[in-house]
């Protein structure tokens, strides 16, 4: 049997049918919020404390007001996580600036909506080859907030759908920037390399946990722009993100990426993040 989901909606857990929000919340009519999604394991937020600074800084990129300290934030994800069983589970978490009248200037006085739901995190989605095109990144200045205002994501992911791919690799000014719902990391001649944090492109939790576990397992790592033509021509393309964890490109516009396998450096890494993912949570490999 399968349990309805339980979600958050400001103060209240409920069933996920039943929550209901007002047609003026400014995140429906201006995309006016900020979002988290942290994969929990087997009971556990994974990075719980950098998904929640993340949130602290998107929320203070658009300058809404702390509503919860972070032990709130924790028990509050925590519970959500109990009330939604056992198995793998992907907590997406989004706050608005609220209800008001509408007009694009900040209200003077909204009390921020919380929203906070637990999706199931199938294991099969992950470490499965998909392919990928290349498209202009046409993003603002500010893509290291995560906006629930995704417009551009969607389309970009769509057209990648259109033309038979899975994800779009971004590029902007000749120079990779990230997926439409992933970074991004090649490898070279045996050198793995992703581009570094900043505004082009959202600082991704998988990303750095992968950079951390390269480093500590003397995988060259370099965090450096990279080109179209370095991506055109790596032996490996990674896409990762907390959903997805690591996965390989096999195939760009069509050509085989490398090999057009799996490659080495990926199978490796993939081990050493199940590993890391064991080790936390205590429990042996899905
Ligand atoms: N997105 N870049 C973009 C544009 C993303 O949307 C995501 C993830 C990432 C990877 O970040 P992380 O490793 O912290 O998940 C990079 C989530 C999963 C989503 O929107 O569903």
């Amino acid at each position: 049997m399968t349990q309805p989901s339980i979600c958050y909606l400001n103060g209240d857990y409920l069933p996920l049918e039943e929550a209901k929000v007002p047609v003026l919340d400014r995140g429906f009519i201006f995309g006016d919020g900020i979002y988290e999604m942290i994969p929990a394991f087997s009971g556990h937020a994974f990075r719980l404390k950098e998904h929640l600074h993340r949130l602290i800084n998107s929320l203070d990129a658009v300058h809404i007001k702390h509503p919860y300290s972070i032990s709130e934030w924790t028990d509050l994800i925590n519970t959500i996580i109990q009330k939604n069983g056992t198995g793998h589970q992907a907590i997406y978490l989004q706050i608005t600036r609220g209800v008001a009248h509408r007009d694009h200037a900040f209200p003077d006085q909204s009390k921020p909506t919380i929203f906070i739901m637990s999706n199931p995190l199938p294991e099969t989605q992950k470490a499965k080859p998909v392919s990928a095109t290349v498209l202009e990144d046409p993003r603002w200045n500010n893509c290291d907030i995560k906006a629930i205002s995704l417009l551009p994501n969607v389309l970009l992911r769509h057209q990648a759908r259109e033309k038979g791919a899975y994800e779009a690799i971004l590029i902007r000014d000749g120079f990779l920037t990230e997926g439409a719902a992933s970074n991004v990391f090649i490898v070279s001649d045996g050198k793995v390399k992703t581009p570094p944090k900043g505004p082009k492109l959202l600082p991704g939790i998988t990303r750095d946990v992968v950079v951390e576990l390269l480093h500590k397992n003397n995988i060259p790592c370099e965090e450096a722009e990279v080109t179209e033509t370095e991506l055109r021509n790596a032996d490996e393309i990674w896409l990762t993100s907390s959903t997805k964890e690591i996965l390989p490109v096999t195939q760009l516009d069509g050509e085989p990426v490398g090999s057009g396998k799996e490659g080495l450096i990926w199978k490796r890494t993939v081990v050493l993040y199940q590993t890391f993912k064991d080790e936390f949570t205590g429990t042996e490999a899905a």
